[in-house]
């Protein structure tokens, strides 16, 4: 899902599937085993991020779901 992404801020990626966005963490995942992916970009720009939890390089999408 193309998302606009800020330079050095940091961003918690959803790993459970749960939150609404399919994205971002939201809390959602507590009474799991998941925990949120944290992670930073360099560039201020639109990044592809993985909404299918499939990408085997999360969080950006690798093409994974039209497989
Ligand atoms: S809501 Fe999915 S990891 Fe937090």
């Amino acid at each position: 899902m193309a998302t606009q992404l800020e330079a050095n801020k940091e961003y918690y990626y959803c790993t459970c599937g749960k939150s609404e966005d399919g994205i971002f963490c939201n809390g959602s995942h507590k009474g799991t085993e998941f925990i949120p992916k944290v992670f930073t970009v360099s560039e201020t720009k639109k990044y592809n991020i993985c909404a299918c939890k499939k990408t085997s390089n999360a969080p950006f999408c690798d093409g994974s779901h039209s497989k």
